[in-house]
């Protein structure tokens, strides 16, 4: 029987997560932990709710108490700009805060996801073609808590038996919630405005690739690693996953398929390009595929033709 925690449960990876668990594992089986943000009417009203972060352990334990809860996704982070804007509390999110959730799991004997990045790479990382082990020397505040994160789980599995597993995401595309502040949010809004104006200014420049994921698989990928056969595991923390790799001309020329009247022009934000630069161009992604059976669905094509319909609908456009 699981018993679920979802920490960042009104994140963009956290909301439609939470929606996804509670389908396979019962609405009363999976508790949404919000902090300030309030949850949409479906993530309220669909099962149970408590006003829990992870810089909390005190009320932390008191809802693992509560609930019976043996499996924390601990989604509480801040992305990339907003993480350089605030590395303070980047740091209090994405070290203390996950350092409590596996300190609360190894005392109840949780299992925890944690959602590593593309941001644990920096500039002296081969950047085509990133192995799974590599030179991890990331110089932004989001990237050092990324890698502190994985080393941690790492660590409470080694010393302690904590059932720690992770994925290193790449850029998440969806349609529910926004992401918030992160380099790869262009790989959103363009979908956004191509709707909404029919035309985009993007923030990178022509010629910046990037991992990129669609959030069906995103969700996947989480739940199948937390269900899978522990003895096949070689890695547990951090495996690289990507779904595509692509920069802004080739999306910008996927989206004028459909819509061939969409333009785009280029007003670079100085600070998401030099974070961009230093993550990898395409991640190799073998191991999630050999270990735990990683295989996404959706590529640039499908998951266009997906994203503009749903934001057509959505947008009353
Ligand atoms: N989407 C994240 C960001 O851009 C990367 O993990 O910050």
């Amino acid at each position: 029987m699981k018993n679920i925690l979802v920490i960042g449960a009104v994140g963009q990876i956290g909301s439609e997560l939470t929606m996804e668990l509670r389908k396979r594992y019962g609405n009363n089986n999976v508790v949404a932990g919000y902090r300030k943000t309030e949850p949409s009417e479906e993530l309220a009203g669909s099962g149970p709710l408590e006003r829990v972060d992870a810089t909390d352990v005190d009320k932390m334990v008191e809802v693992v108490k509560k609930y019976k809860i043996d499996t924390i996704y601990n989604l509480a982070a801040l992305l990339s700009a907003v993480a350089e804007a605030r590395p303070q509390a980047a740091w209090n999110v994405g070290v203390n805060g996950v350092y409590n959730v596996l300190e609360v799991a190894r005392e109840f004997n949780c299992a925890v996801f944690f959602p590593s990045s593309i941001g644990a790479f920096g500039p002296s990382t081969p950047l085509d073609n990133t192995p799974q082990d590599t030179i991890q020397r990331p110089n932004t505040m989001y990237g050092v808590t990324k890698v502190a994160g994985e080393l941690l789980s790492d660590y409470y599995y080694k010393r302690f038996g904590v059932d720690a597993r992770g994925l290193r995401y790449p850029g998440i595309i969806s349609n529910v919630t926004l992401p918030g502040g992160g380099t790869t949010d262009y790989a959103v809004e363009i979908y956004y405005e191509a709707i909404k104006s029919n035309k985009y200014t993007c923030p990178l420049p022509a010629g910046t690739f990037l991992d990129m994921m669609y959030m069906p698989d995103a969700l996947d990928a989480a739940i199948d690693l937390m269900e899978a056969d522990p003895a096949k595991l070689k890695h547990r923390n951090a495996f690289n996953v990507t779904a595509m790799s692509f920069d802004p001309e080739i999306i910008a020329a996927e989206i004028k398929k459909h819509m061939p009247g969409f333009t785009m022009d280029y007003n670079p934000d100085p600070m998401k390009k030099a974070i961009a630069d230093t993550w990898p161009n395409s991640m190799d992604d073998t191991c999630a595929r050999e270990e735990w059976g990683w295989n996404p669905k959706y590529g640039l094509g499908e998951m266009t033709i997906d994203m503009l319909e749903k934001i057509r609908i959505k947008l009353g456009k």
